[in-house]
This record gives C-alpha cells, sequence and structure tokens, in this order.
C-alpha cells in the first residue's frame, strides 16, 4: 500500500496567512500542519509515501521531513505544476504508484478518534474497490457530499452542491485500488476546470465498488479551509493534548511505537527538539518506554 499527501493548491481561502506558505506548513497548535495526515498514513501502517507540493515550496517540504529515514519510512516528492484538482494527483503519481493500492490523503485534513486507524486498516484490507469515509457537518455545501438510500447504501455523490441532499460531508482521506490510475486518466475536468475526486468516487459508485464508512460520534475532523475551521482545529488539538497528555499527529512517537525506529533513535530526534514542549514530550517518552 502506497500513501500521497496532496500538499498543493494555492490556499487562497488562507489569504494573507498563505500569501507566502503554504498552508500544510501552517501551525496547527504545536506542529505543522501535514504532521497530521502524515501521522494518520504511519498508523495505517503505511511506509512509502509521496507528498505533492508546488514548486516554490517543495524544498520547504523537504527541509521539513527530509526522506523520511529518520522516522523509519520512505517520503518522496512530486511537483504539480498547477492546481488542476485533488485527482491529478494519481496521474502525477502514476509510477509511484504502480500496480500497487494506494490511501490519499489531502495536507490539510485533521482526523482525531481511537478507532479511526483500525478503521484505515480495514478498508486497506478489502484490496478491491474504494474507501470513503463520510462525517456528519453542518455546512456541507463546503464539500463532498454522499447521499444514501433506505437502506443506508451511497446512491450518488456531489461536489459541493449548493443544496446539499445530505449532511455527509466525503473527507479528505480515501483508499483505492490500483485501477485509480486509468479511473483518474478518463474522467473529464468539470467546470472549474479541475480533476474532482467526487468524480472518481462517482466511478467507483458505478462499478459497484465504492464503500463508505461513516465517522459518527467519538470522532472529530477539520478542514482548514478558513481561518475558523483551522482556529478551531488549533484548540482542539491544545485541549485534548492537555486534557488526555498525549500528542496528536506526533511523527517521531509514532514511528516508535510502530517500531519503525529505536529508542536511541527517537532519543535523537527528541534532542534536536529539546528547547520545545515537543521536544521535552518525546524525551520523557523515551525515557518512559521500555
Ligand atoms: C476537497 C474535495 C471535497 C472534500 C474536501 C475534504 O475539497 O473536493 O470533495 O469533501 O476536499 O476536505 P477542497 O477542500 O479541496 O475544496
Amino acid at each position: 500500500m502506497k500513501g500521497i499527501i496532496i500538499a498543493g493548491g494555492k490556499g487562497t481561502r488562507l489569504c494573507p496567512l498563505t500569501n507566502v506558505i503554504s498552508k500544510p506548513l501552517l501551525p496547527v497548535y504545536d506542529k505543522p500542519m501535514i504532521y497530521y495526515p502524515l501521522a494518520i498514513l504511519m498508523e495505517a501502517g503505511i511506509k512509502e509515501i509521496l507528498i505533492i507540493t508546488t514548486p516554490e515550496d517543495k524544498h520547504r517540504f523537504m527541509n521539513l521531513l527530509g526522506d523520511g529515514s529518520q522516522l523509519g519510512i520512505s517520503i518522496k516528492f512530486k511537483v504539480e505544476p498547477s492546481p488542476k484538482g485533488i485527482a491529478q494527483a494519481f496521474i502525477i503519481g502514476e509510477e509511484f504508484i504502480g500496480n500497487e493500492p494506494v490511501t490519499l490523503i489531502l495536507g490539510d485534513n485533521i482526523f482525531y478518534g481511537h478507532g479511526l486507524t483500525s478503521l484505515l486498516r480495514k478498508a486497506i484490507s478489502l484490496k478491491k474497490g474504494a474507501t470513503i469515509f463520510g462525517y456528519y457537518v453542518k455546512d456541507p455545501y463546503r464539500f463532498g457530499v454522499v447521499e444514501f438510500n433506505d437502506r443506508k447504501e451511497v446512491i450518488n455523490l456531489e461536489e459541493k452542491p449548493a443544496q446539499p441532499k445530505t449532511n455527509y460531508a466525503v473527507t479528505g482521506l480515501y483508499v483505492y485500488d490500483h485501477r485509480v490510475v486509468n479511473i483518474a486518466k478518463k474522467i473529464k475536468p468539470s467546470e472549474k476546470g479541475e480533476l474532482e475526486i467526487t468524480d472518481v468516487n462517482k466511478a467507483y459508485l458505478e462499478l459497484g465498488d465504492l464503500h463508505v464508512e461513516l465517522l459518527g460520534n467519538g470522532y472529530s475532523w477539520f478542514d482548514t479551509g478558513t481561518h475558523t475551521s483551522l482556529y478551531q482545529a488549533g484548540q482542539f488539538i491544545e485541549e485534548t493534548e492537555k486534557n488526555e497528555k498525549i500528542k496528536i499527529g506526533c511523527i517521531e512517537e509514532i514511528a516508535f511505537r510502530e517500531k519503525l525506529i529505536t529508542k536511541s533513535q527517537l532519543m535523537k530526534l527528541a534532542l534536536s527538539l529539546e528547547k520545545s514542549e515537543y521536544g521535552q514530550y518525546l524525551k520523557n517518552l523515551s525515557k518512559k518506554i521500555k
């Protein structure tokens, strides 16, 4: 299973925050936003990851994450020449994906919930078809929206509909089998001139191969696409980390718990961040855990 993080786009809805810095590099409380989606992939056991970014920002992501070897994973980078929609990722990533299934996550999506890793691992184990994750929101017109029949089976998907049929948004986490590259090549650009991920999902729906998991109570999801949702995400992370005495999206901790790095490697990473509370957390962790 390969993993792709989309960290492209111009982040125009967050200007002036994003005038000179890419959205997934912005802080969400105590770490850069991209740590959160990267952590989700790592927790699901994905070790080969491609980050798709803009020509201007590629070196910044490389400076932040390197080749992933310090975390016991492989991170590669590719540039999107111009923002042409999420589904372009499968065309840019064709060679990287090869003949394998792939999990795609958007660089500005933040998920939290105890069962998420097992839900994602279960989706990955299906091997055939596509799995998307729905989440109840108050403002579905901002998202891809799922429509169900009486038996809770998906009957349609719409991208940012003016009049949404339900309140279930399609979150930015998707698991696909290897057919996704050919499917993405066949879809036509939308009126916005973009290859919409919703059209890829609709293609799987037509094939009878689309699974939808609803993230119910106990899950939190933030698309940090507006100033308010970005701020709320930061507040949520701060509160949850303080209340539960944990860190969310802590990639070094996950690398250690997944046995991708040793205790001394974790300590080395902790020492490089020693002056921050984040570094202290890692230091304590490497002392505490056998
Ligand atoms: C994209 C997708 C949309 C999905 C959303 C999740 O929208 O097009 O279907 O619901 O991500 O974050 P964007 O936020 O890029 O406008």
